[in-house]
């Protein structure tokens, strides 16, 4: 589904041009649950800009379902990207003067989809993500966790192909991040294909495969063994917290 071949990206910063990714190659297909790791600068939130139809490389091959997207206008770019992408970030990225419901509705309404459908879909969303119960709460009225998944529910209200992450967890404490592996593990069953940049091994470790960045170039890329499933880390720090209720 994803095809990078030879890609590179060179950012010009005044007369100079600075490398940040050097020739990559790599095959998604579709449904997969990748993470990609690496020290900071090594290129992974440009490859995921890359991905994202977010931005072009300077030179190679991307094709998105058989299509060469590093071709495209921008205007056919936006397009992709908004039928097929949905974003998560690391600071969720929510519009602080609108509910959990408009936020959701927000892309809905760029893609010229009608008043009652965008509705439906955004709530559809929120209740993907166990957030009915929080529909006109605004940003600052939730956790960060349920702020998170409420940028996820605003990702998939779309219904895209791909969702790409970075850094969904670099802002959560242990058990809210854990809430969002096991929300991205679900969609993953639903053979959404799910990409998750990370710093951190035990996020890693939910995926199916890891690709390691270094300096702009691909050092690694191996399957995960010995999945660790997000469910069970939640129903284990339940029943701890019921024996301590007891004890
Ligand atoms: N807009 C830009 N202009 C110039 N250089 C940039 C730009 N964005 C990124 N870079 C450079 O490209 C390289 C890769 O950056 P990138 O943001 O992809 O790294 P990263 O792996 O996501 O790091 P982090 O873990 O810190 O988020 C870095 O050396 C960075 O300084
Ligand atoms: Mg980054």
């Amino acid at each position: 589904m994803i095809r990078l071949r030879g890609i590179e990206k060179h950012y010009r910063l005044a007369k100079v041009s600075v490398p940040a990714l050097r020739g990559v190659n790599l095959d998604v297909e579709k449904g997969e649950f990748l993470s990609v790791m690496g020290p900071s600068g090594s290129g992974k939130s440009t490859l995921m800009n890359i991905i994202g139809c977010l931005d072009q490389p300077t030179k190679g091959h991307y094709f998105l379902s058989g299509e060469d997207v590093a071709t495209k206008k921008e205007d056919q770019l936006a397009d992709i990207r908004n039928r097929r992408v949905g974003f998560v970030f690391q600071t969720y990225n929510l519009l602080g003067r609108l509910t959990a419901l408009e936020n959701v509705e927000l892309p809905l309404i760029y893609r010229g989809v009608g008043t009652a459908a965008r509705r439906q879909q955004a709530l559809t969303a929120l209740d993907a993500v166990g957030l009915s119960h929080r529909v006109r709460h605004k940003p600052q009225e939730l956790s960060g966790g349920q702020q998170q998944r409420c940028a996820i529910a605003r990702a998939l209200a779309a219904e895209p192909s791909i969702i790409l992450a970075d850094e969904p967890t670099g802002n959560l404490d242990s058990r809210a991040g854990t809430e969002i592996m096991a929300l991205f593990q679900q969609l993953h069953e639903q053979r959404i294909t799910i990409m998750v940049v990370t710093h951190d091994e035990n996020v890693a470790a939910h995926s199916g495969r890891i690709i390691r960045l270094l300096d702009g170039l691909v050092v690694e890329d191996a399957p995960v063994v010995g999945r660790v499933y997000a469910q069970d880390s939640l129903a284990l720090l339940e029943s701890e917290e019921g024996h301590k209720a007891h004890a």
